[in-house]
């Protein structure tokens, strides 16, 4: 786990020491016109770079292992069939397909209601050789643009905070999984240790929106994203409302004292 860590740690810092040097060079450049098609490429790739980097810069490495530990939890075998919403850049989806040792891999969907993401991931996904293992589509994870009972996990990775309604989704979910299919939620959750939750509270509010500034000059939605952890349903609540949408024997497992949590059920 430590060394682990510490290879996470220098993949992140030579991105961001790369991503200062690059940006102090930007200002320089004159892109003749043959060159523009070039560019918007790498307006994509800076997307997803960014992504990635504010993801590593913020958590210092750790949702990697996060995400790896969500994968473990599910032990996908070779027949799973796995939709991913709110899929983003399709870390999940990579995780799952690098999990699973067998030639032929599952077919995954990845949904996300923004383009821009699901290009970056597809572009991703050629550069992996997935691209015929990734359905990336564009759709609402509160009204998916998919049939009822069609796949035996749903998964949803730090995208249920930014939807309106959260019981929607949570009924999607259900919708769309077979019967004995898993809903697998990945989310930012509830500290209650005091002494690790004042100094999680200072680095929120003090750190991250500073990163933002400094490494996407957005002040704004790191702030954003700090709230929205402070008023997503704890622990329990959340809990309850995946209780409510029928699911059976659900349970969560806090990471890191709660930072982050997963939230399982089964629909039975
Ligand atoms: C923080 S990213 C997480 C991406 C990815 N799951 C990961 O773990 O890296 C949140 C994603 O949720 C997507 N999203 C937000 N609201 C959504 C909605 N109502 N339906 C589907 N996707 C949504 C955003 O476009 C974004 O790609
Ligand atoms: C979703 O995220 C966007 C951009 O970060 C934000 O403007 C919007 O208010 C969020 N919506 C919800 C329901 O949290
Ligand atoms: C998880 O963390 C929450 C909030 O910090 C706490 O209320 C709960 O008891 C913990 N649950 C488990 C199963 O560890």
């Amino acid at each position: 786990m430590m060394t682990r860590h510490f290879k996470i740690l220098c993949d992140m810092y030579i991105p961001v020491l790369l991503s200062i040097l690059q940006q102090t060079h930007f200002g320089y450049q004159t892109v003749p016109e043959d060159e523009k098609e070039e560019k918007v490429y790498e307006v994509f790739e800076n997307v997803a770079s960014k992504y990635d980097l504010m993801n590593d810069a913020m958590s210092a490495g750790v949702h990697r292992l996060w995400k790896d530990h969500f994968i473990h939890r599910m032990a996908p075998v070779k027949g799973t069939s796995l939709i991913d919403v709110a899929g983003g850049t399709g870390d999940i989806a990579f995780r799952f397909l690098n999990s699973i040792n067998q030639q032929i891999k599952p077919l995954v969907t990845v949904c996300d209601i923004n383009q821009a993401m699901l290009d970056v991931g597809k572009s991703r996904s050629e550069s992996l050789g997935y691209l015929s293992d990734v359905n990336f589509i564009k759709g609402n994870a509160e009204c998916l643009p998919i049939e009822n009972d069609q796949f035996d996990v749903f998964t949803i990775a730090y995208g249920i905070r930014n939807c309106t309604h959260i019981d929607k989704v949570i009924q999607e979910a259900y919708r769309v999984l077979k019967p004995g299919g898993r809903f697998m939620c990945l989310e930012f959750s509830d500290v209650k240790n005091p002494i690790i939750r004042q100094l999680y509270d200072s680095y929120s509010f003090q750190v991250i929106p500073v990163m933002g500034q400094v490494l996407a000059s957005d002040w704004k939605s790191y702030q954003y994203l700090v709230e929205s952890i402070r008023q997503f349903p704890n622990q329990e609540d959340f809990k309850q409302m995946i209780k409510e949408a029928g699911f059976k024997m659900v349970k969560y497992e806090n990471l890191t004292f709660g930072v982050s949590a997963i939230h399982s059920g089964f629909k039975l």
